[in-house]
């Protein structure tokens, strides 16, 4: 596997199982909330597959992600109620770009909180984006065993969620996605930033 998401920012629309993923991701989001006149920021966009989804019902979305390439797949769908960045998420920075300002009702991080380098940092730095009371909403893969160190447990997202502030309102296995490479599990979790 490439150590740049840049890498794969071509190929990312025509993979099916990032379709899957995003489908099955958007339609847990909607049993959860509605997103008419929301603002929403999706965290770690990629190519924009949830940004889209989300786009066509809830008021605008500012769609971030690290790598350059994935903006571009995202900004050439021109959709119109979407500003998209590529941005390396910290503190200083959300002070400097004035597209923060409002804060947000809802964040959403599909798939990305286990691939950065210190996932409470970023979900503090994520807090400071939320508006009171709005929500943070994760999908991640589940560990397939206790010692494995890639992915999450119930545990990992409950504790970061207490260290950081944030109210935990759930964490569940939502779904599983079969692949070559076998069955995974997929946990949401849920809090807010009440
Ligand atoms: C598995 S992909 C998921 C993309 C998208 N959410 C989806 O579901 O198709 C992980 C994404 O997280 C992005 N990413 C990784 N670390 C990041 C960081 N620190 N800040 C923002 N994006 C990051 C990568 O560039 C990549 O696009």
């Amino acid at each position: 596997m490439s150590d740049s998401w840049d890498d794969y920012a071509d190929g990312w629309d025509s993979n099916s199982d990032v379709i899957e993923y995003s489908k099955i991701a958007f339609d847990s989001l909607c049993e959860f909330i509605s997103l008419e006149g929301l603002n929403v920021l999706d965290f770690g966009c990629g190519t924009g597959q949830l940004t889209e989804k989300i786009a066509r019902v809830a008021s605008s979305v500012v769609a971030i992600d690290s790598s350059p390439k994935m903006i571009e797949v995202l900004k050439n769908k021109n959709i119109h109620n979407v500003n998209s960045l590529s941005w390396e998420i910290s503190r200083n920075s959300i002070n400097e770009n004035p597209i923060f300002k409002p804060g947000f009702d809802l964040i959403v991080a599909s798939s990305v909180c286990a691939f950065v380098p210190d996932y409470e940092k970023i979900l503090s730095d994520l807090k400071l984006l939320l508006k009171e009371g709005g929500i943070f909403i994760q999908w991640d893969w589940k560990r397939s065993h206790e010692d494995d160190d890639f992915g999450f447990t119930n545990e990992i997202i409950t504790n970061a969620y207490s260290n950081v502030g944030l109210s935990l309102i759930r964490v569940a296995e939502e779904f599983s996605l079969t692949s070559e490479k076998g069955t995974m599990q997929v946990l949401m979790g849920v809090a807010s930033n009440a």
